[in-house]
């Protein structure tokens, strides 16, 4: 197999987002719209891929050299025609297929991307349609053999071509070198006045190179023009991350309600309640729990965990195995070492759990002076009271017990106690007679 090259398009403005963030940088399943296209073109061997950016697109560009592809400007945004070209400054020399992608697609597949390449070595090029009614998107016209006959846009169809419901979902392969050339000589007669990608093919005709269709689901061929399309879009994806999910064995009550990020790893029999989140980077490993209502970023969940109901796991949270984190606990760069536990109203940052210690309701570790970070180290076995106050930099060592209601400023020795309370007064009958005189200051005023 020669090797396989990438367009993608994203130099557009995405004006109909209305947002200041390029349309391409938008999330869904906390990835980039752009992100999920260079992924799933590299799923399909693709090892170049070139993203054609806007001139003032600093960022997007940034995030394409942190994926590990190349990037190039458009200056104008004169047509995705245009934008397809200029890519040929980077791989107009490439010998191999190429395939051009519009950069605004989260949900195309490996596969798609894979189908395009094979159809494009038997026909000479191809590209990808799907079947939709909707004004957004070019209409395919094929001919008897089922090859492509032209693309039209919407705008410029006739009343006969817009009723055609094959529709252009932004996927074409073709030999670079063939492909540039083309791309250099198109025009700009049409409606809009810009250089159009979809009128390649008919170039490609005139050369007697044919183009196949490929139809691919409308699931995985939508658009994000707006706000409304995004939210599908992650919709979509959710759909499709909740089956995978359920099909490697993980057991959820009502998937519906489960949102993964794009890199979520469950391990098979981790079984996850109703209504959890879980935000990019989170691993959860066999037989643990994940309970209703928990949002999980940057987490680790060891074997057989129960998390929640109502727990936060923020980046650096380390659960090992047949932890428990309970209801309102916050977890932060912290390792909670085996068995260990931590069930209700409690904040954890910047700190260690030692194996089997237990941590009891209300319990804060002071990580903050304002200023700077400070760890904090609970040794293994230890106790710690309900509403202690931990405050960093200390250390609790192994077995120590902690009493409850304590600040906690200097270290703890193995296997001690540390109490810090204010002295108790009991002053006796105190009760009974300030309620009296309450009484009788309220029986005056009447
Ligand atoms: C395009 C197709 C249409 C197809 C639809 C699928 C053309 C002319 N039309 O329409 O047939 O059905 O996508 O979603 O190709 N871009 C640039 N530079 C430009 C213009 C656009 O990089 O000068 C990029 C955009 O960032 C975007 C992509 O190309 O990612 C597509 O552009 P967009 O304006 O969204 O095209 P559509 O009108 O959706
Ligand atoms: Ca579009």
């Amino acid at each position: 197999m020669s090797p396989r090259a990438g367009v993608i398009l994203a130099a557009g403005q995405g004006t109909r987002m209305k947002s200041a963030t390029p349309k391409v940088m938008h999330a869904v399943a906390g990835r980039p719209i752009l992100g999920h296209v260079i992924a799933a073109m590299r799923s399909a061997a693709v090892s170049r891929i070139v993203v054609v950016t806007a001139p003032d697109a600093e960022d997007v560009r940034a995030y394409v050299a942190q994926q590990g592809a190349e990037s190039v400007v458009q200056d104008r945004q004169i047509g995705t025609g245009h934008a397809a070209g200029c890519a040929g400054a980077l791989l107009r020399g490439f010998a191999g297929p190429v395939v051009v992608s519009y950069g605004d697609h989260p949900l195309f597949t490996s596969a798609t991307f894979d189908a395009s390449f094979v159809a494009r070595e038997r026909a000479g090029m191809a590209i990808v349609a799907f079947r939709s009614q909707s004004k957004a998107y070019g209409r395919v016209i094929v001919d008897r053999d089922g090859l492509l006959d032209r693309i039209v846009e919407y705008r410029d169809a006739s009343e006969t071509e817009r009723n055609v419901d094959l529709c252009n979902a932004g996927i074409m392969a073709a030999d670079a070198g063939s492909f540039f050339g083309w791309a250099a000589k198109l025009k700009n007669e049409n409606t809009q006045g810009e250089y159009y990608l979809t009128d390649i093919p008919s170039l490609a005709k005139a050369d007697r190179v044919m183009c196949a269709v490929v139809e691919a689901d409308e699931a995985e061929t939508m658009g994000v023009n707006s706000r409304t399309e995004l939210a599908l879009a992650e919709a979509e994806m959710q759909r499709r991350l909740r089956a995978n999910m359920l099909d490697s064995g993980v057991g959820m009550t009502a998937p519906e309600t489960v949102y993964f990020s794009f890199d979520t790893f469950i391990a098979p029999d981790a079984q996850i309640d109703p209504f959890v989140v879980f935000a990019p980077g989170v691993t959860v490993k066999r037989g643990a729990h994940i309970r209703a209502f928990s949002h999980l970023e940057g987490a680790e969940v060891g074997e057989g965990a129960i998390v929640g109901p109502y727990a936060r796991l923020r980046p650096g949270a380390l659960i090992e195995e047949n932890v428990h984190i309970g209801n309102f606990v916050e977890v932060k760069n912290a390792r909670v070492e085996k068995g260990a536990k931590a069930n209700h109203l409690t904040y954890l940052g910047d700190a260690r759990v030692g194996a089997g210690a237990n941590i009891g309701a209300g319990t804060i570790t002071c990580n903050y002076d304002g200023f700077d970070k400070h760890f904090t180290h609970i040794g293994a076995g230890a106790f710690i009271g309900s509403n202690s106050s931990l405050v960093a930099p200390v250390t609790v060592k192994d077995g120590a017990y902690i009493g409850a209601g304590s600040v906690i400023a200097k270290d703890v020795e193995a296997d001690s106690l540390a109490v810090t309370r204010a002295p108790r007064k009991d002053v006796s009958g105190w009760a009974e007679k300030f309620r009296a005189r309450k009484k009788a200051e309220k029986a005056k005023k009447t």
